[in-house]
């Protein structure tokens, strides 16, 4: 309600992510457009040992909006003696159906799955005892934040993870306009459906009547604040009722629904490192595409 009432009108992200937008999101990382899923996990796989090496034994990892668990699975197979896998998403349903997978594929992994909106404080479950925590933060998700937020976002999980922990973030990397336009806005439109996936969301959970046909999907960059902007904008002048009040929009009107930040790795270390982590190895594919920074608490 205070995004509609806003102005310009905004919705954060995190709403994208009911079962039906978790689905989408899924169908996004297998485009061909959307180079992001597969070329992180390509340098995951080529270097999960480097990267698992940091990572002690009996330690607890955490990993923040986990969806479908694809990526930490290359790593667990270099983690036989983690000690717990705590992912921790905001969709509940989702995380359910994935940690029950995870479990089958790992019968020795103690799967400890946590429903929580990562950007609040959360205390982690008791059953985790006194372990080393270690931090998994792929898919450059931190990239949906504000880069003030982001910091902060660093600092928290640098509070949460403590003091000897080691922190693996993945990142997307500035490059030409063209390939994140493309990335954002794909031939076959599930990425427009995946943005108007939040109106639909509003008309199943609230009641909203968002004609979702009277609405585009828009993605450009913006190179002067390295970022990807998302919007939903109205084709025509109409007012739209939500939960007892009325929004009106005028024709060409937007909804800004997401930034996507994108980084040079220089600038992304910079960010960690005022936010308490020192850049212990970075791990790039080969078109630097998109990068995977381990961090290491600075100690303070
Ligand atoms: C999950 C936030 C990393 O910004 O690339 C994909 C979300 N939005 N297509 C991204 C997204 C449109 C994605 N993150």
């Amino acid at each position: 309600m205070a995004g509609l009432s806003a102005r310009p009108k905004r919705l954060p992200p995190k709403y994208f992510y009911d079962a039906t937008g978790s689905h989408l999101f899924e169908r996004i990382t297998e485009l061909p457009e959307y180079y992001l899923t597969r070329t992180e996990l390509g340098i995951l796989a080529d270097h999960a040992k480097e990267i698992a090496a940091f990572v002690p034994a009996g330690a607890a990892l955490i990993e923040f909006g986990s969806g479908s668990s694809a990526k930490v699975r290359l790593l667990l197979k270099e983690m036989p003696r983690l000690g717990a896998y705590v992912p921790v998403d905001i969709s509940a349903e989702f995380l359910d159906e994935e940690a029950a997978r995870l479990r089958r594929e790992f019968p020795r992994l103690n799967v400890v799955p946590v429903a929580a909106d990562f950007t609040h404080p959360c205390d982690l479950p008791r059953s985790l005892g006194a372990r080393d925590l270690a931090g998994f933060f792929p898919g450059s998700t931190i990239g949906n934040f504000e880069p003030d937020a982001a910091r902060e976002l660093l600092r928290l999980a640098r509070r949460l993870l403590g003091s000897g922990a080691t922190f693996v973030v993945g990142v997307d990397l500035v490059k030409d306009r063209r390939v994140l336009e493309r990335a954002y806005d794909d031939a076959a439109g599930i990425t427009a459906q995946f943005n108007l996936n939040v109106l639909a969301r509003a008309n199943r959970e609230l009641g909203a009547k968002f004609d979702l046909s009277a609405f585009a999907h828009l993605a450009f960059y913006d190179q002067e604040r390295s970022r990807i902007e998302m919007h939903l904008v109205s084709r025509v002048a109409q007012s739209i009722r939500v939960l007892g009040r009325s929004f009106a929009f005028a024709a060409g009107e937007s909804i800004h629904t997401e930034n996507s930040y994108k980084y040079t790795v220089e600038a992304f270390s910079t960010l960690a490192g005022e936010a308490g982590w020192r850049c212990a190895s970075v791990f790039l594919d080969a078109d630097a595409l998109f990068s995977v920074h381990v961090l290491r608490a600075k100690i303070q």
